[in-house]
């Protein structure tokens, strides 16, 4: 017998919470955990251009037939478009390779294994804390990981001499996860001094920054949350980015992204889509077509484009304007502990700053679910529950 002493595993900390909440009869029930945007009626919504681009490609599509392991060129085009700007795009010519891939975890996937191929082992500095799916998604690709302090939970800041101090001691060969914007799970996002500074070091000490860029366009806006990645590019000889259209898309099911390798030469970076193709081929062959069709839609059709940016800065807005609304509520229940830097952060996540035990407690008695470390979507705040939320912090904070 192959499969009898199999043990069991628990569940994904984020996507756990997903089945716990479903299963949940409480009417109180408030899901603040897996990062996935919800409108004020709690709904995660088709977005009006995606549904627009599967009307027209139900209608047009002429073939299901194979494409390829890089996915689509037009769609490898103009995501690269969306993450560079057509100039920087344009300008990196055959530096540049694009991939489609199976979302970003696929993107993050493939990069992993295409940088174990290049240097087996190799080590990747990754920002203390970062998302959980990193660890297995890098590391198990055989990459070695280690981090570098980037979050103070007292002061709710950037912890940048302690990053810097100890990005220095990565070098050629080394690499260094930094989140493009919207930090997940802290929100804290560098400023555009402290992106010159990494690059500066890169430059000088020769490590091979790898950015996630899984939130374009929900933090400052879709050009302004490209500022490292695009200076990066700029200055930088090797560069890997991994972009992902499940949240500014909405298309999370649908598994789209991309994965882009920058080197100093066309002709490295030609040797480098050779590998990387071979690697996707052996994993699953090609990605799947359907999302990264609409985004070739949206992205190629001025009014499609223009629609999508207008339901992408809705959508911003009601978070940004959610983080205000909530330090508020949680001021106006009388809670000492200041909450401010809910304000400050950006994209779809802050911490609350609770002990695991406070969270068990928000989840276990209020039916209010979060993440261990205290990380909330700030997405799934609206106001049918926004009160009851303040409440129950409140509850938890003085039990
Ligand atoms: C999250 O951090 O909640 C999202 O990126 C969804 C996921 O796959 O974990």
């Amino acid at each position: 017998m192959m499969f009898e002493a199999i043990s069991s595993l628990p569940a994904d900390p984020i996507l756990g919470l997903m089945a716990a909440f479903r299963a949940d009869s409480n009417a109180h029930k408030t899901d603040l955990g897996v990062g996935v945007y919800k409108n004020e009626l709690g709904q995660t919504p088709v977005m009006r251009a995606v549904k627009q681009a599967e009307t027209r490609l139900l209608a047009n599509q002429q073939t299901k037939t194979y494409v390829a392991p890089a996915g689509q060129d037009s769609f490898n085009h103009l995501i690269a478009g969306l993450i560079f700007g057509d100039t920087l795009r344009d300008q990196l010519g055959g530096r540049r390779v694009t991939f489609q891939t199976p979302g970003g975890c696929g993107g993050l996937r493939l990069g992993a294994e295409f940088l174990q191929k290049v240097k087996p082992g190799a080590k990747i500095l990754v920002s203390d804390p970062t998302w959980a799916n990193h660890i297995p998604l890098l590391g198990e690709a055989g990459l070695q990981i280690s981090k570098y302090p980037y979050y103070d939970y007292q002061n709710h800041a950037i912890r940048f001499d302690a990053m810097m101090d100890s990005l220095a001691t990565a070098g050629q060969g080394d690499l260094v996860l930094l989140h493009g914007c919207c930090h997940n799970p802290c929100g804290a996002d560098l400023d555009q001094q402290q992106w010159q500074a990494i690059a500066a070091l890169a430059q000088k000490n020769g490590f091979t920054p790898f950015i996630d860029l899984a939130y374009q366009g929900l933090g400052d806006g879709i050009v302004e949350d490209t500022y490292g990645v695009r200076l990066l590019a700029e200055t930088l000889p090797e560069l890997v980015v991994v972009s992902s259209c499940s949240k500014n898309f909405g298309l999370y099911r649908e598994r789209t992204g991309s994965l882009t390798v920058i080197s100093a030469n066309a002709a490295s970076t030609k040797a480098a889509g050779s590998q990387i193709a071979s690697i996707a081929r052996s994993i699953y062959s090609m990605p799947p077509d359907h999302g990264a069709a609409v985004v070739i839609e949206i992205l190629g059709d001025s009014t499609l484009n223009a629609d999508w940016e207008t339901e992408l800065t809705e959508v911003r807005n009601r978070i940004n304007g959610l983080r205000t609304e909530l330090v508020n509520a949680l001021a106006a229940k009388g809670i000492d502990q200041d909450f401010s830097f809910i304000q400050r952060e950006k994209g779809m996540f802050s911490f609350l700053g609770l002990s695991v035990d406070q969270v068990h407690s928000l989840i276990n008695n209020y039916s209010i679910y979060l993440v261990d470390s205290s990380r909330i979507n700030i997405a799934g705040i609206n106001h049918s529950n926004l009160d009851y939320l303040a409440d129950s912090i409140k509850q938890v904070l003085s039990a």
